[in-house]
C-alpha cells in the first residue's frame, strides 16, 4: 500500500496483466566484451529469471518473452545450435525456479520445427508446471507474428469449408481463438531492450493496444531495477483505446 502526504492510502498504481518482452542486443553485448556472440545468449539467462521472479512478484498475470523467432532460423547455424542447446540446458535448470514462482509455462510458435530433444524437455516442462496458477509464462520459439495470423486464417478458412462457420458471422474472438495467444489478456506492456524500435514480426494481432516501452540497456544488463522502470513508464501513460482523453478521465 502506497501512503500520499495526507497519510490516507493512496490507490497502487495501474500494473499491466501482461507483459510481452523481445529480448534484444544479446550479440552486441557480447561483441562489446570481445566476446562470442554465445556468451551474450548465456548472459541472457539471468535476466530471464530477474523478469519472471519481479513479474511473480507483482502479480502480473502473465509475461510472454521472443526467444527465437521463424527468422532467427537463418542465423549461422553454430549459433541456432547454441540457443537450441541454451533452452534445453535452461529447461532443466530452471525447473525448480518455475515451481517456487507457482511459474505456468507453455511454448509458442512452430514448435514442430524444434528437435525431439528440445520438444521433450518443452512437453515434460509444460507438464510439471501445468498446475501452476501464479503466473503464466509463455516462451516464443520458432514463432512469427505473421504466421500465427495466418494458422488462425487457415483454420477459420478450414471452418467456413466445412460449412461450420459462415465467414460473415465471424468475429475478432472467434478469430483470436486460434491464435498462440488464445485465453489470454492482450499484452497491455510491450518491453524492447537493445535500442532498436521495432516489432519484429511480434505478436502483431495481439499487441494492437499494447503500450509500447523502448530502452537501449541490452538484454544482459536488463535489471529488476530496469523491469520496475518500465513498469512505471506503463502507469503514466493514459490508455485510451480510441477514445479522448477527457473520455477516459471521466
Ligand atoms: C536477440 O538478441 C536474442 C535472441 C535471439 C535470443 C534470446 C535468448 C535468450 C535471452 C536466452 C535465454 C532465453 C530463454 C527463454 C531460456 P540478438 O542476438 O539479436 O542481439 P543483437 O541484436 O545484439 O545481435
Amino acid at each position: 500500500m502506497h501512503s500520499s502526504p495526507s497519510g490516507l492510502a493512496a490507490a497502487a498504481p495501474p500494473l499491466p496483466c501482461h507483459v510481452a518482452i523481445v529480448m534484444d542486443g544479446n550479440g552486441r553485448w557480447a561483441s562489446g566484451q570481445g566476446r562470442e556472440r554465445s556468451a551474450g545468449h548465456h548472459s541472457g539467462l539471468g535476466p530471464v529469471r530477474t523478469v519472471i521472479e519481479a513479474a511473480a512478484r507483482h502479480g502480473i498475470e502473465a509475461l510472454t518473452l521472443f526467444a527465437f523467432s521463424s527468422e532467427n532460423w537463418s542465423r549461422p547455424a553454430s549459433e541456432v545450435a547454441g540457443l537450441m542447446n541454451l533452452f534445453c540446458d535452461a529447461l532443466d535448470a530452471e525447473l525448480p525456479m518455475l515451481q517456487t514462482n507457482g511459474v505456468r509455462l507453455r511454448f509458442i510458435g512452430e514448435l514442430s520445427a524444434l528437435e525431439a530433444r528440445l520438444r521433450a524437455r518443452i512437453d515434460a516442462a509444460t507438464a510439471a508446471t501445468a498446475a501452476n496458477s501464479r503466473l503464466r509464462l509463455q516462451v516464443a520459439v520458432s514463432y512469427g507474428g505473421r504466421q500465427d495470423i495466418l494458422a488462425a486464417a487457415r483454420r477459420v478458412a478450414a471452418r467456413c469449408e466445412r460449412g461450420e462457420l459462415r465467414s460473415s458471422e465471424l468475429s475478432a474472438e472467434e478469430f483470436a481463438a486460434g491464435l498462440a495467444l488464445a485465453g489470454l489478456p492482450d499484452p497491455d506492456l510491450f518491453i524492447r531492450t537493445g535500442g532498436e524500435q521495432r516489432i519484429s514480426n511480434f505478436l502483431l494481432w495481439n499487441l494492437a493496444y499494447a503500450e509500447l516501452y523502448f530502452t537501449e540497456t541490452l538484454w544482459p544488463d536488463f535489471s529488476a531495477a530496469d523491469f520496475e522502470i518500465a513498469l512505471q513508464h506503463f502507469a503514466g501513460r493514459q490508455r485510451r483505446f480510441g477514445l479522448t482523453g477527457t473520455q477516459v478521465a471521466s
